[in-house]
């Protein structure tokens, strides 16, 4: 990227002004403008090149020229998984499959995947949001940057890939898993920056920790975390294991892939939509209304420059709330996600985030981050069991006390009863990708 001294804009103070880019330096009022042409533009296209979209448009009586103010996209139906699925696999793209450059798919654990594609504006727009967050996340060009998101049909390893390039990185291409390789070649290449979940960052923190190597003391710098919830009290510890900061990035594969939003590194406030691409609404999950800017409900997202798959209001199901812009003041924030509405567990009535029980444990002295929500049926009710290892340092003997910590602080924190079990470290099972951390095993499932 060639930047001129014309280009440079005014930027809080802590941002190296060179850096940012045009969609980062639009005003209120300018963003604004973008949001209506592009979003009139985004339901043409969808309307006129997508059959679903018309049909479902028709059915609930409105046209794209019914969009003459950003209010008026609350008129449009919404879009879920399912519509994907009903369409399944190529049936939701507005360009012909011969314009479409890439394909990724959600790895479907039920049922059929859900299927996107880019055409090569699309990917480039890509890149340019996931250099753009790399950057904002301290990345710098010139910099190494190891991605241990899984490549392939995920969205997670290529999107940071080619963003790092995009910003003129160099890129390792690690993927995931081969932990004690991941460590080799992070202590090797000395990348500044690692693109990684943040399970799998504490798999590698306890693997630098079990080869003898410091985490602290290697060449990373910056660790940009996300595909799943994480919680400050995860960020504090990955912080202070790993001497680096930790960055919080969200996207989606049916809104783009990661990259939809990114915390700046200078305020670790929530994360920045970029909406000069993508525009979002908070909606009641029940009622589907829209709410204020500042309440909690579903992230909603509709997309305002993709070609090959236009998104008219898709529901995420992620729980978040919109706040003010701070670090980018015209982009708005997204609080860190609490959780998918489908990662709900309802316990006797009471409505449980595994986020929750995150900050809990990392709360509880003796108590490692590895644990699992296990979920099991005791005279035909839900019953809740912490299952979590005990860190390598603590004393046998202090594992009772910290497991009657921990359900303590949950009766109080959420009003519940669980059982807790403190297990040998290293017995549970890692991931090398997203961590599912509710193990099912109730009856009549
Ligand atoms: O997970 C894209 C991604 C890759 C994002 C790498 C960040 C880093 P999907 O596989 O389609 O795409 O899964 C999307 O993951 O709806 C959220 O539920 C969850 N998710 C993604 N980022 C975050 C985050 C990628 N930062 C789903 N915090 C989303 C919480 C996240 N949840």
């Amino acid at each position: 990227m060639t930047t001129t001294p014309d280009d440079v804009a005014s930027a809080p103070a802590g941002v190296d002004t060179v850096e940012l880019d045009a969609g980062e330096r639009l005003g209120g009022d300018e963003l604004r403008a973008l949001h209506l042409k592009r979003l009139q533009w985004t339901l043409r296209h969808a309307y006129r090149n997508v059959p679903h979209y018309r049909r479902k448009f028709d059915e609930a009586g409105v046209h794209p020229d019914d969009c003459r103010s950003l209010a008026d996209l609350a008129k449009f139906p919404f879009t879920t998984k399912e519509d994907l699925r009903q369409t399944y696999p190529f049936g939701m793209f507005a360009v012909s499959r011969e314009r479409v450059r890439r394909i990724h798919a959600s790895s479907g654990t039920t049922g059929k995947p859900t299927v996107v594609g880019y055409t090569e504006r699309d990917l480039a727009n890509w890149a340019e949001v996931m250099a753009r967050s790399i950057r904002a996340a301290g990345g710098r060009p010139g910099q190494m940057v190891h991605v241990a998101y899984g490549y392939g049909l995920f969205t997670g390893g290529l999107g940071a890939h080619y963003g790092a390039e995009r910003l003129g990185c160099t890129v390792v291409p690690a993927s995931g898993g081969m932990t004690a390789r991941q460590v080799r070649l992070i202590t090797d290449f000395r990348p500044e920056v690692v693109m990684v979940t943040p399970s799998y960052m504490l798999t590698l923190l306890d693997e630098f920790e079990r080869q003898g190597i410091d985490p602290r003391r290697t060449s990373l710098r910056v660790g940009i975390f996300g595909a799943e919830p994480w919680t400050e009290a995860m960020r504090a510890e990955i912080e202070e294991r790993g001497g680096i900061d930790a960055v919080d990035i969200y996207g989606l594969s049916e809104v783009m892939g990661p990259g939809v939003a990114q915390e700046c590194v200078e305020t670790k406030d929530g994360l920045h939509i970029w909406e000069d691409h993508f525009y979002p609404e908070v909606i009641d999950p029940i009622e589907g209304t829209v709410l204020a800017d500042g309440e909690s409900g579903e992230l909603v997202f509709t997309s305002l420059t993709k070609e090959a798959l236009p998104i008219i209001r898709y529901r995420t199901r992620d729980l978040t709330r919109l706040l003010p812009g701070t670090a980018r003041p015209a982009h708005r924030r997204m609080a860190k996600v609490t959780g998918r509405s489908d990662d709900m567990i309802i316990l006797r009535g009471v409505n449980l985030f595994p986020t929750q029980i995150e900050e809990m444990v990392l709360g509880t002295t003796g108590l490692s981050p590895h644990f699992q929500l296990v979920l099991t049926t005791r005279e035909r009710l839900d019953h809740l069991t912490v299952r979590v290892e005990a860190r390598a340092d603590t004393p046998a003997e202090r594992r009772p006390a910290a497991a009657a910590e921990l359900a303590d602080r949950v009766k109080d924190g959420v009003g519940v009863s669980v059982d807790v079990e403190v297990t040998d470290p290293e017995t549970l099972e890692r991931s090398v990708g997203k961590l599912r951390r509710i193990v099912d095993q109730r009856e009549n499932r």
